[in-house]
Parts: structure tokens; C-alpha cells; sequence
């Protein structure tokens, strides 16, 4: 199988990559990514001699661009490019609407017109975040109403009902995944985790959002990948497919499990004032991957976490090297001018 992966030099797709070559010796990929600020070439530097992987430097936008990549015999095109995180679409949300919706309608419209020559099947990789926030029950199956709060997830929202669209409309062979949180290795370091790691490391502050009892549930990236190579291959066309790591934890929770795992304080941890429109509660039902499919996660989010520490640990060179020039300018807009909101937010919350 000669897979086109989009977005393969960020977190998720280069250990989407990394995995499907590692378990498919016969399969090849190549890997269209534009190399944004999350976008790494050192993610995959181990593969640049592999006959079986091929990077292009591209923009999913660009249609004559994609038209060509679309036409180099791929059997599969896996949509992992995009614009990622909530607080930059907080802050300025066009760049999600152009490469998350306009981006994904590009990749369908090439597959579209090529199909008649060969088929190709087109998996989006899609989050749960659609479905909007849950109360303090229940969890998002694959008929939960969509209900995107951030324009992050609005413009993820937009690009699965494309798809669905396509495959009605054009019997494209198309295919959606939902997956909760990811952590894992060569995660950019503006998401919870590997912020939180990394300023620890450091004996930096941990910026915590609102009360932090909004809870995630979160799944380790190859359990991830697993479960899209499973997608991809026997998944069945015009189906969404929820994945989840069965791990529910508010963001506090974690935080700490950081600090305990690297022996620093809890005094690092520092209430910041609330991001707008922030989601209380995510949790997946993924009951139909599991009956369908046999998937489920197999890491446990204590066995992930410190997996994930050790690897930021040893990889220090990699987020220290990210976390200059633009980055410090990003932390110093979203941090320094969250004032601390009274009163004493730690007591109330429980921190020692
Ligand atoms: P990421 O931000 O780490 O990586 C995104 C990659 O896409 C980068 O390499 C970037 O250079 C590339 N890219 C951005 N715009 C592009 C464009 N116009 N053309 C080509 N490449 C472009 O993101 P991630 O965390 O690896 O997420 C990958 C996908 O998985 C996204 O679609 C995201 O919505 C989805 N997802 C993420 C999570 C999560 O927890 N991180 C959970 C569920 C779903
Ligand atoms: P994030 O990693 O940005 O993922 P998402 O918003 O897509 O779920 O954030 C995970 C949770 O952690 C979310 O509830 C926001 C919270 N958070 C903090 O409390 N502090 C932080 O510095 C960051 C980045 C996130």
C-alpha cells in the first residue's frame, strides 16, 4: 500500500509514520507537509534515507499542488494536516479556516477527480472536540449532535462535513476518526503535557487554566496510530469512528502526576485566568471501533505519562531548540497577561 500522509512532520503523523512503516515493511509513504511552526523535520530525521519515505515540502491549499501529489498511484490519502491548537484559533482563527476547511476540501476535490483512474480511500483524522462539552455524565458516541465551541473545532467540524459530503454525494471512499487527547512523544510544547513537562524540567511555573477541574481523556499517541492503521485498512467507508483512551482526568490531575513523576512542587502549579468558551468535559465511548474493529487502547495513562516524561527527559536538545525565537514570543502573549484571579484560587482547589 503507497499511503499520501498530510501533516507527517507533526506530532501525531510522524508517529503515525514512524509506526505504519515500522509494522508494514512493504508499505511506503509520502509525507506532504508545509513545515507551520509545528512542523518538524527532525521528527522523521531517522527516515531521510529510508527508499520507502519520501517528503515534500507543500500546502495542502495549493490545488494544482495536491492534484499532482493525488496522482503519484497513492492507494490512500490520511488527512493529518492542520491548524491545531484551540488558543491560536482563539487568537487568530483564519489560518484554521484555510487549511482545516479550505485544505481538506482541496484534498477531497483531487481524490474526486482522480478517482476514476484509481480508487483511493481518504481518511480524515478528525477530533472529539466536535461534539462540543459533556456534563458530568455520560460520553460522546458517533451520533452525539456536533456542537464545536472554539474555532478550532468549529473549522474541524466544517472539514468532516465535508467529507461526509463527498461521500454521499460522490461515493468517495472516505472515512472519519474522533480521537481524544493525545500525549506522547515529539508533542509541540504549547499543548498541556509537554508544556507542563517541559517547564517542570525547568522548574518553571505551570500555567493552570480557570479552576482546573476541566477534565480530557487521554490517550497515548501510538495507541493513536494503532487504532487509524486499523481505520484505514478495514474501517468501513462513510462511517465515523470515535477513538479514546479511556482515561479521564481533570487538567489539575495531571499537572500534578507531572510534577510527582519529576519531583518538583506543587507550588509550581499557577492558577491563570480561564481561556474563553473552554470546554468543561471530554470523554469517548469507543465501543464501535472495539466491536467493529478490535481496538482498544493498551497504554494506561500512569504507563504513558512516564513514557512521555523519560522521552522530554532524554530529548531536552529537541523542545529546548522549539522553545526560542517565535515560541517565547507565543508563551509571553498567552501567559504573562493572565492575571492570578482572586481570591486564592490554590486552596480552593486543593493544592498543598
Ligand atoms: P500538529 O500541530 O502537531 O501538526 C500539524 C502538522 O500539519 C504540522 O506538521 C504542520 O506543519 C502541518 N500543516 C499545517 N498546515 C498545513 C498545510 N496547509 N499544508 C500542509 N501541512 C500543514 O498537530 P497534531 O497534534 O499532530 O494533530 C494532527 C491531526 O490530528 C490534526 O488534524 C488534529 O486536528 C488531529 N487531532 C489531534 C489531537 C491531539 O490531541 N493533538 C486529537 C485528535 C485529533
Ligand atoms: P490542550 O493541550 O490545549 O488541548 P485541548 O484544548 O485541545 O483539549 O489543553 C488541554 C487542557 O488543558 C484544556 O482543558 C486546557 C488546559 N490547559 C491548561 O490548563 N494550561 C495550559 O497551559 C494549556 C496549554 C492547556
Amino acid at each position: 500500500m503507497k499511503v499520501l500522509v498530510t501533516g507527517g512532520c507533526g506530532f501525531i503523523g510522524s508517529n503515525f509514520i514512524r509506526y505504519f512503516l515500522k509494522f508494514h515493511p512493504d508499505d511506503s509513504v509520502i509525507n506532504v507537509d508545509k513545515l507551520t511552526y509545528a512542523g518538524n523535520l527532525e521528527n522523521l530525521s531517522e527516515l531521510s534515507h529510508s527508499p520507502l519515505y519520501q517528503f515534500i515540502k507543500g500546502d495542502i491549499t495549493d490545488a494544482p499542488r495536491v492534484q499532482d501529489l493525488v496522482s503519484m498511484g497513492v492507494d490512500a490519502v490520511i488527512n493529518f494536516a492542520a491548524e491545531s491548537h484551540v488558543d491560536r484559533s482563539i487568537e487568530d482563527p483564519s489560518a484554521f479556516v484555510k487549511t482545516n476547511v479550505f485544505g481538506t476540501f482541496v484534498l477531497l476535490e483531487a481524490v474526486r477527480k482522480f478517482s476514476p483512474k484509481q480508487e483511493i480511500r481518504f481518511l480524515q483524522v478528525s477530533t472529539d472536540e466536535v461534539y462540543g462539552s459533556l456534563g458530568e455524565t455520560g460520553a460522546f458516541t458517533e451520533q452525539t449532535p456536533l456542537a464545536p465551541n472554539s474555532p478550532y473545532s468549529a473549522s474541524k467540524t466544517a472539514a468532516d462535513m465535508m467529507v461526509r459530503a463527498y461521500h454521499r454525494t460522490y461515493g468517495l471512499p472516505a472515512l472519519i476518526t474522533r480521537c481524544s487527547n493525545n500525549f506522547g512523544p515529539y508533542q509541540f510544547p504549547e499543548k498541556l503535557i509537554p508544556l507542563m513537562i517541559s517547564n517542570a524540567i525547568e522548574a518553571q511555573d505551570l500555567p493552570i487554566y480557570g479552576d482546573g477541574m476541566h477534565i480530557r481523556d487521554w490517550i497515548y499517541v501510538e495507541d493513536h496510530c494503532c487504532a487509524l492503521d486499523a481505520v484505514l485498512r478495514h474501517g468501513r467507508e462513510g462511517e465515523v469512528y470515535n477513538i479514546g483512551g479511556g482515561s479521564e482526568m481533570p487538567n489539575l490531575s495531571v499537572a500534578k502526576a507531572i510534577l510527582d513523576r519529576l519531583g518538583r512542587p506543587h507550588s509550581l502549579l499557577r492558577f491563570v485566568t480561564d481561556r474563553p468558551g473552554h470546554d468543561r468535559r471530554y470523554a469517548i465511548d469507543f465501543s464501535k471501533i472495539e466491536r467493529e474493529l478490535g481496538w482498544k487502547p493498551s497504554v494506561s495513562f500512569e504507563e504513558g505519562i512516564a513514557l512521555t516524561v523519560d522521552w522530554y527527559l532524554a530529548h531536552r536538545e529537541w523542545w529546548k531548540k522549539i522553545k526560542t525565537g517565535e515560541y517565547l514570543t507565543y508563551y509571553d502573549r498567552m501567559y504573562k497577561n493572565r492575571p492570578l484571579p482572586p481570591p486564592c484560587r490554590e486552596e480552593k482547589a486543593g493544592v498543598e
